[in-house]
């Protein structure tokens, strides 16, 4: 895992926010790459759930809203709050499930009974600091989708069953964040809420389950490295009907990367209960009224993120790529899947020092920056400009060289086989769309 670190910071994926101040409440900042990355994840994601499902929306709610949400939603009473236990010695602070015994892992030392700590994070809305401007930062995303139910079907005309998706931040003001961005206080979730008939719930939650495992897979991940965990009965969420964590092989340990949930009725009739509003469904060709049942999908961008960036790291051990003068090397591949690199394309002129080739170099980066991430490098030698771009996971390299002026073509490189073709730079765009799509 330190090695995944360093090279998220050495490459400009993933940095410790506030670093110069010595890092703060272990928030992270994505760098130039991990925001394009992230972004990838984050549109990937919207793609497989507002176009290649049928009759779900997107939806784009505040963080902040009326603190009533949260009562009625449950997350302000005991079932939001991890036990929270303290070393009486050096008073650090442990979730007691994280815990393998009863004595403190920093030092040792005796640790105090558990107690409820709730995870939401606190805030005030206006120039009062009191009681009436209270309000907290959302800790999940889909309660700004329960209580626009009514707004987005009447304006949407929907009708059962139907779903609703949303990318969002989360802020929980965990006990025991840790393993990087694993488990942070501010991440951003990729939340699907699918309102359907009490009687087809268990049938979609099949469905969900399928199609958001096949997402992984599709999206390159090895299928060795994920498996579904049935929560059991006492560990469900206060609103969980029933819930199956997908999990990922992570290099410290099994864990869950996304939850697929019965909430049955319980977000609406709570919120139609403490809001005063009707939000069942009417049923118009049976003429029925009732609360409709939620299969939810959720999942961290930030932990899909880490996820897709464990699962593409490689270390090739000797070196692969023969031009360079360091094969001995270990050498770090990024195999990320080619929705998700942030750098899809990267132009190298052979040398740097012949103002022809540049020149040529330059106009090729130029026809191809507006169409994809492109990156332009010609510091060192070939073969270590070629590492580089493995290490960020550059699914093609182009090579402008002294054959370019005469032939009008240059060396495309895949990152993956390392066959290099020669292609006239006038079918470069149709090539590269080619192998994109494909
Ligand atoms: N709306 C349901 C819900 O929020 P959850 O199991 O508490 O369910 C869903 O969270 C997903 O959100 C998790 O599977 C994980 O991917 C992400 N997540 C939750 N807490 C997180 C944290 N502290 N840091 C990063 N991601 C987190």
């Amino acid at each position: 895992m330190q090695k995944i670190v360093s090279l998220a910071k050495r490459r400009g994926f993933v940095f410790l926010s506030s670093e110069i101040y010595g890092g703060f409440g272990s928030c992270y900042d994505f760098g130039p790459l991990g925001a394009e990355m992230k972004n990838n994840v984050k549109n990937a994601w919207r793609k497989e759930m507002t176009r290649a499902q049928e009759d779900i929306v997107l939806l784009d709610a505040a963080i902040l809203m009326s603190p009533k949400i949260w009562e009625a939603s449950g997350h302000l009473s005991a079932g939001f709050a991890d036990e929270l236990v303290e070393c009486k010695k050096c008073h650090h602070r442990f979730r007691k499930d994280f815990l393998k015994g009863d004595k403190c892992p920093d030092c040792g030392g005796e640790t105090t009974l558990p107690r409820k700590f709730n995870l939401m994070m606190k805030t005030f809305v206006g120039p009062l600091e009191e009681k009436s401007s209270e309000t907290y930062l959302r800790a999940e995303t889909c309660q700004g989708i329960y209580v626009n139910f009514n707004n987005v079907l009447n304006s949407m005309r929907l009708k059962i069953p139907f779903g609703v998706a949303q990318i969002g931040k989360a802020f929980r003001n965990e006990i025991t964040p840790g393993n990087f961005i694993f488990r942070t206080r501010e991440f951003e979730q990729m939340e699907m809420q699918w309102f359907c008939r009490p009687e087809t719930a268990d049938k979609f939650f099949e469905y969900w389950l399928k199609t958001r495992l096949e997402w992984y897979f599709n999206l390159g991940i090895k299928k060795e490295n994920i498996r579904t965990r049935e929560v059991q009965k006492g560990d469900l969420a206060h609103y969980a009907k029933r819930a199956v964590d997908i999990e990922y092989k992570f290099p410290f340990g099994w864990q869950e990367i996304e939850g697929i949930h019965n909430r049955g009725d319980w977000d609406l009739s709570n919120h139609a209960k403490y809001s005063g509003q009707d939000l069942r469904y009417s049923d118009e060709a049976s003429g029925e009224k009732y609360f409709p049942y939620i299969i939810e999908t959720s999942v961290g961008a930030d932990r899909s993120f880490l996820t897709f960036f464990v699962d593409a790291y490689a270390e090739i051990k000797g070196g692969r790529t023969k031009t360079t003068e360091a094969t001995k090397e270990e050498e770090i591949m990024l195999k990320l899947h080619k929705d998700l690199a942030p750098v899809k394309i990267a132009v190298l002129p052979l040398v740097k020092n012949k103002p022809e080739l540049v020149k040529q170099a330059k106009e090729v980066y130029q026809l191809l920056k507006p169409h994809f991430a492109t990156q332009y490098d010609d510091a060192g030698s070939i073969g270590r400009r070629y590492r580089r771009q493995d290490e960020i996971g550059t699914l093609l390299a182009i090579t402008v060289d002294f054959d370019t002026s005469k032939k009008k073509d240059v060396t495309l490189r895949d990152r993956d086989s390392m066959k290099q073709e020669r292609v006239k730079i006038k079918d470069l765009l149709k090539t590269i769309r080619e192998r994109m799509e494909n």
